[in-house]
């Protein structure tokens, strides 16, 4: 592969920000100049910002391409195909496909099916194939409240290479649900139930929790040590969780629900991942504690981009600008990710590091992406 050099950039270094230029080569970056000399053959960045590919932990956007209206299921191969065009384009170079263990299969409605192996085994085909522009690896999201999770869990080894497991526990009344009026929201919107069914699917999920919460939680922490997995906590609500959380090894929070939880997290050293459509928002969609609010008080670590791809890159600038650092905004889509799952080998424009790279222009409210490099490789 002959080198790659984005020269005149506004290169977004780990601890500052320089005007200068970048080598790529062999899938590595090999040099880093200052000047905004462009010599031949090189791209013109024209000031644009470079910075590295942005890793995200925590999508599940697949599953939007595979099911684009409730019930309605699209072939998976071309869904997955557009999952990695789509979130190419918006400056994420190493993504954790979020998939879901733990199903509910004894009721008609509000009842959700089995489907990780199959999904894991065609992205782990198609990626052989060389097909996909990104990295794609995988996340295993646990949950708790249900039915199947040891089942689903044991279909799973270290041959697939799971990156991360996370522990979710969505019994209504408690952590994101602790609120039974968003609950009865998201739920008869998503499922058209009526106030009868819903109150039923509260008792029954209810019921389902305490008689196996205890036994799935433990299994799936089991497990995660056998993949050979990052643990993260998802959506803890008291510092008792979190201490709970800490004592299972978890490595990051996924959208802790309060400031209580964050504070724990940091008092345990346990970093915490906020959702970026939450920053951009103002708010948790789900009534939650705003990301922004947790950014003030220095207790957010990692973006995620949860359900909308292209929030990832402009709540990081956002941060950027909120703490009037952008390196440290970069951070939480870059090498915090990177740390939280140990990828030492990206995360950073730094010297034999991943040639992992977007060129970026700012417009008002948002970024515009003009260049992606995967490994060296032009995707975008
Ligand atoms: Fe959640």
């Amino acid at each position: 592969m002959s080198d790659t050099i984005l020269a005149n950039a506004t290169l977004v270094l780990p601890h500052e920000v320089i005007t200068g230029s970048l080598r790529l080569s062999d899938g590595l970056i090999t040099a880093i100049d200052t000047g905004a000399h462009v010599p031949a053959g090189a791209e013109d960045c024209g000031g644009d910002l470079v910075m590295p590919g942005l890793i995200e932990l925590h999508t599940d956007n697949l599953e939007r391409h595979i099911e684009p209206r409730p019930k309605v299921h699209f072939p998976h191969v071309g869904a997955i195909l557009a999952h990695d065009g789509e979130l190419a384009s918006t400056g994420i170079t190493t993504v954790f496909d979020a998939l879901r263990v733990g199903s509910i299969v004894s009721k008609d409605k509000a009842s959700y099916g089995e489907y990780a192996r199959l999904l894991a085994d065609e992205i782990l085909a198609i990626r052989k194939t060389g097909a996909l522009r990104i990295n794609h690896l995988l996340h295993l999201r646990a949950e708790v409240c249900s039915e199947t999770l040891i089942a689903e869990l044991a279909k799973f080894g270290p041959e697939d290479g799971i990156g991360i497991v996370s522990l979710m526990d969505h019994t209504p009344g408690q952590r994101q649900f602790r609120n039974l009026d968003q609950l009865r929201n998201y739920v008869r919107g998503k499922h058209g139930l009526s106030e009868e069914e819903f109150l039923h699917h509260v008792a029954s999920q209810q019921a389902l929790s305490d008689r196996l919460g205890a036994q799935h939680e433990a299994a799936a922490v089991a497990e995660a040590r056998r993949f050979g997995a990052v643990l993260a906590s998802h959506d803890d609500t008291t510092a008792g969780q979190v201490a709970t959380s800490a004592r299972h090894g978890a490595t990051f929070a996924e959208f802790p629900t309060t400031v209580e939880a964050a504070q724990e997290c940091r008092t345990r050293g346990i970093y915490v991942m906020m959702g970026a459509p939450n920053l951009i928002r103002g708010g948790s969609h789900s009534g939650n504690v705003a990301a922004k609010d947790l950014a003030q008080m220095d207790l957010l670590d990692i973006l995620s981009s949860d359900y909308v791809p292209s929030a990832l890159l402009s709540a990081a600038l956002m941060l950027g600008d909120q703490w009037g650092d952008l390196p440290r905004g970069v951070a939480t889509v870059t090498s915090a990710p990177a740390q939280a799952t140990g990828l030492v080998d990206r995360g950073q424009l730094a010297l034999g590091l991943r040639a992992d790279v977007i060129r970026v222009a700012r417009l008002a409210q948002a970024a515009a992406v003009r260049g992606v490099w995967v490994g060296g490789r032009r995707v975008g």
